[in-house]
């Protein structure tokens, strides 16, 4: 079978089910969202108007089965699901539709056309809880129609999170009601870099957008409906820069700021004061009351300090409270907002910096700079989600050509992604357990369109999918799979990196990159490992 993500275990069987206009589906009453997603997507696709009623296909809650967990079992007579959990039985539904010709993956009826399913029994199962897809709506926004799309997207290779990247330095893109300038000021900018900001180029054109508080709710419960937990990010204190620019009393200097016009990691930071905290935790109370999430990121990466060691107020807090350094600060400032969400009963995450001054009680960690930090992180007794930038940043660029467009970082192949690992060697098996499970990340500093998101995201997150669901076992047998997946992803238009490189309109010979040999990343990697190994 041709699935992707391929499931755990499959066994051929004789012969194949034929789907006909009489063909029923019917589900049990818990299950019943994976029959209406049946309907919604296979009834536009294939005429088939599946009536409700017994002996056709079956989605069945049985007891017994784990989390996500399914049996599917096709016979030349029935088609029937199996799942303990709703999600369970919407990943059935999901396989089910993959084991259809590619056209059921489009929006409408194309042909006349017979729909069949090859006989066969699956049993699936994850192998981590956590499989998730950070999108960075704040450097480009992503319109709300094609977030939606994503999520779709996300869904059909079982990935359950999005973790949504709404603030930095570059825009703001989530409606608070309190304080509407963060949208309004914060959610554009003049200008933008083409390229690498290394080039020192600029378009002149104004970027922007925001996700109203409608616009979220409807979001949220999209991807409710499709298994998804939306994981909102308010990023602090650094990637701070439009929030500061809407409201300049939340940073450190006594002078006006733009919304950032340059990518890279900025000096604006926002200020240790009492207002600016309560300020943030008004902002959280919003996030909270919008994102039903039990985990809510705040951020805590590439926070300089330069501000802090020079401001007056900074110091003094620090003298107050008998901080050593101002990665303490960083740690002091950030609990006031892991604390709120820990007696709301929720997890906060944090990114790994945040091992530099220490992680707050109950903070969950999202370990971004390789293996040596999520074994510090797994080994100082916090839970972990992995998303390792050379393994799973899909920003990087896919391969040595010069025709990638907007080539940055080290190449991160298909391959490379299709067999990352999320556990690191040398755990034990209660470390092993705290890693969650793992994050693909699309940045977007040169990700500037809908396009260009599916040139860098597709195939790699669908060979991220199988390192999560799966455990990469065996790329010759994903690339027989993948090319029928292609057909997929064509059908549903999704616009795909070939495997052979960029279409010419997909090159960006505009836009300069600044690509990176793997020894320079690893050599930057271990800089930050080694400062990190000093502070813990
Ligand atoms: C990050 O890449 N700054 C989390």
């Amino acid at each position: 079978m041709t699935t992707v993500p391929c499931p755990a275990e499959v066994e051929a069987g004789d012969g194949r089910f034929a789907l006909t206009p009489d063909t029923p589906l019917t589900a049990d009453p818990a299950l019943a969202r994976a029959a209406a997603w049946l309907r919604e997507t296979l009834t536009p696709a294939t005429g088939l108007p599946l009536p409700e009623g017994p002996e056709g296909v079956e989605i069945r809650q049985v007891t017994g089965l784990g989390p996500e967990e399914y049996r599917l079992t096709i016979t030349p007579e029935r088609v029937l699901v199996e799942a303990s959990d709703p999600a369970g039985g919407f990943y059935g539904a999901q396989t089910l539709r993959q084991l259809l010709d590619p056209a059921a993956f489009r929006a409408s009826r194309i042909a006349e056309q017979t729909w069949t399913l090859p006989a066969l029994t699956v049993s699936d199962r994850p192998r981590y809880g956590w499989r998730g897809c950070l999108i960075d709506v704040a450097r480009h926004f992503l319109p709300k129609n094609d977030l939606l799309r994503y999520i779709d997207l996300l869904a059909m290779h079982k990935l359950n999170v999005l973790h949504l990247h709404l603030t930095d330095d570059q825009g703001w893109r989530l409606e608070i009601a309190k304080y509407p300038k963060l949208t309004e000021v914060g959610g554009w900018r003049r200008e933008s870099p083409i390229g690498s900001i290394v080039h020192e180029r600029f378009d002149g054109r104004p970027h922007g957008g925001y996700y109203t508080r409608e616009d979220i709710r409807e979001i949220v419960a999209y991807a409710a409906d499709r298994f998804v937990t939306v994981l909102p990010e308010i990023d602090l204190p650094g990637h701070t820069q439009a929030a500061i620019a809407a409201y300049p009393e939340l940073g450190n200097l006594a002078e006006p700021l733009e919304v950032g016009t340059r990518w890279g990691v900025q000096d604006h930071v926002l200020n240790v004061s009492d207002a600016t905290i309560a300020f943030f935790l008004d902002v959280l109370d919003e996030v909270l009351e919008l994102f039903p999430s039990r985990y809510v990121c705040v951020g805590g990466d590439e926070a300089r300090k330069v501000q802090w060691v020079e401001s007056l107020d900074a110091k003094q807090r620090m003298a107050d409270l008998e901080l050593a350094t101002p990665e303490e600060l960083q740690t002091w400032f950030v609990r006031h907002f892991t604390d709120y969400l820990v007696e709301r009963g929720r997890v906060p995450l944090g990114w790994d910096e945040l091992l530099e001054g220490g992680v707050p009680p109950g903070t969950a960690v999202a370990a971004w700079r390789g293996e040596p930090v999520t074994r510090l992180a797994v080994r100082a007794g916090h839970d972990v989600v992995v998303s390792p930038f050379t393994a799973t940043y899909l920003d990087f660029r896919q391969s040595d050509s010069p025709d990638e467009p907007v080539p940055i970082g080290s190449v991160t192949s298909l391959r490379s992604v299709h067999d990352f690992d999320p556990v690191p060697d040398g755990l034990d098996d209660e470390e092993r357990a705290r890693v969650l499970g793992a994050q693909a990340a699309l940045w977007t500093e040169h990700i500037d369109s809908p396009r260009l998101l599916d040139y860098m995201a597709f195939p790699r997150l669908a060979a991220f999918a199988e390192a999560v669901w799966t455990g990469g076992r065996d790329y010759e047998d994903f690339l027989v799979r993948l090319a029928v997946h292609e057909e997929r992803l064509r059908a549903l238009g999704v616009e795909f990196r070939p495997q052979d490189g960029p279409l010419p309109w997909q090159r960006r010979p505009d836009a300069p990159g600044r690509p990176r040999t793997r020894a320079e990343v690893d050599a930057e990697l271990e800089s930050w490992t080694a400062l990190l190994r000093r502070s813990s």
